[in-house]
Parts: structure tokens; C-alpha cells; sequence
């Protein structure tokens, strides 16, 4: 038998709701140490809905969800955070008032992720520093972001829509960075609707739609024109 990859995130049966609409029915997916997995879909198919519910930002679910072998389902959204499960909101999670090294500042916790790494690796990042957060452009904030969510040297990066909203140049600068990012080892959940970022990155893709899990599998296996058909307006 083959031996079972160790999961980082394993989420089991999740649903979901607002008010008295569900919007999430038995979402199961994983990620493996070290993967990058990616959650695609339409609008409004409830991606979202996923990673907040993941990150105990949800108050009606039901589901059970596992981080590194512990069962978190209960845990508060800063208890989670703590354990280094770090989410980067659609919008890249940049408080606009404050400078980008202030931003930075709030983040950091000790690990192999520091200021100086950021800077080697990602050297547009240290222009900024001095650069409130409403004052980035789309690119720009996408790219603190990331940063933002890397000083708190997270185990698993959750990252609502990387691509979304920005030019083709920029999206391959972001996938650039994420990639780099998995060959350090990092894991990652990511969401997203840009069909060649997607498959730039992901090891393994779900594919939601009115809030279930329709199909999955290795980026591989799954044929283009169903993931097209699922991702087509
Ligand atoms: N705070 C909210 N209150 C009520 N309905 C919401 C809320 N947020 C999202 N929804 C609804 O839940 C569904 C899923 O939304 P969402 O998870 O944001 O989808 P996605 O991220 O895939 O675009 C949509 O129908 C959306 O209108
Ligand atoms: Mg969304």
C-alpha cells in the first residue's frame, strides 16, 4: 500500500450558512505538507465562505477541521492565527493607514521568514516601506501581502484570489513569488479564477460550485474543459 501523505489542513463535511441560508454542503478537502492546493470557481460558488470558515470567521458552520493533527473546529479566529494557520484576505489584507513597515511590524513573529528575507527575495518590497497601505496600487499590495502573511512565518498560507484584479504582467510576478515561496516548503490554500495562475501553481485543484465540491484531483488528471466549464460565466 502506498503510504498516506501527512496533511497539514483537513477539513471534513463543512457546512455553512448565513442566516438561514446554507451556503456551504460537506465541503471535505486537504492539504498536504508542502502543497499547494488550489480552490477554483465562479463567483459567489463560496470560496470565501471556505477560508473564513477555516479560519473560525464563520459563526454558523458545522464541520470538523484538523491543523497539524489537532482539531481546531472550536478554536477562536486568533487562537488559529497563533498556531500559524495565516490568511491573506481578497484585497491583500493591508491596513491602509499605516506605512508598510508598519503593517510589517504588526506581523512579525520570529522565524525563518524576517524583514531582511523579504527584502533578498522580494526587493520591490523594501521601496515601500515608507508607503501608507491605501497608497499601493493593486500589484503592490497583493505583493505586501504576501509579505505581511510571510513575516508571521505561518505552516499553511491561506490566500483569497492572489490574481484578482491585476494586469497578466503582474499576475506571473505574483505566481513568481508563490512559487518561490513552495520551494521553500511552504504549504498553501488558494483560491482563485485565473485558469493559467491556477495551473502555473497547484499541485492539486478543487473545483466548487453552489458550494460544493463538484470535482478534484491532480492539476494532471483533471481535464482541461471541465475545469474550463466551471470556471466559464
Ligand atoms: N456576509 C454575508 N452574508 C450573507 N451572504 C453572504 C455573505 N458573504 C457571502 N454571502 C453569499 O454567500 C455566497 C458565497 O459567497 P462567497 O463565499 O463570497 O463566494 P466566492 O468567494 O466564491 O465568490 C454568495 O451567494 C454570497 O452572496
Ligand atoms: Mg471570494
Amino acid at each position: 500500500m502506498m503510504p498516506e501523505r501527512e496533511n497539514i489542513l483537513t477539513v471534513e463535511r463543512l457546512k455553512a450558512f448565513y442566516g438561514k441560508s446554507q451556503i456551504l454542503f460537506d465541503v471535505d478537502l486537504s492539504v498536504g505538507k508542502g502543497e499547494i492546493v488550489a480552490l477554483i470557481g465562479r463567483n459567489g460558488v463560496g470560496k470565501t465562505t471556505t477560508l473564513m470558515s477555516i479560519m473560525g470567521m464563520v459563526e454558523k458552520r458545522d464541520c470538523r477541521i484538523l491543523f497539524e493533527g489537532e482539531d481546531i473546529t472550536e478554536r477562536k479566529p486568533y487562537q488559529i492565527a497563533r498556531m500559524g494557520l495565516t490568511f491573506i484576505p481578497d484585497r491583500g489584507g493591508v491596513f491602509p493607514n499605516l506605512t508598510v513597515e508598519e503593517n510589517f511590524a504588526l506581523s512579525l513573529r520570529e522565524g525563518y521568514f524576517t524583514p531582511d528575507y523579504v527584502f533578498e527575495h522580494f526587493p520591490q518590497v523594501r521601496g515601500l516601506l515608507k508607503r501608507k497601505g491605501g497608497q499601493l496600487s493593486g500589484g503592490e499590495r497583493r505583493l505586501v501581502g504576501i509579505s505581511r502573511g510571510l513575516l508571521t512565518n505561518p505552516r499553511l498560507l491561506v490566500i483569497d484570489e492572489p490574481s484578482e484584479g491585476l494586469a497578466p504582467a503582474i499576475v506571473r510576478e505574483i505566481a513568481g513569488v508563490l512559487s518561490h515561496l513552495k520551494k521553500e516548503g511552504l504549504s498553501m490554500l488558494i483560491t482563485d479564477q485565473n485558469l493559467p495562475f491556477i495551473m502555473a501553481l497547484a499541485d492539486r485543484i478543487y473545483i466548487m460550485d453552489n458550494g460544493q465540491i463538484k470535482v478534484s484531483g491532480s492539476k494532471e488528471e483533471l481535464p482541461r474543459e471541465v475545469i474550463e466549464k466551471y470556471l466559464a460565466v
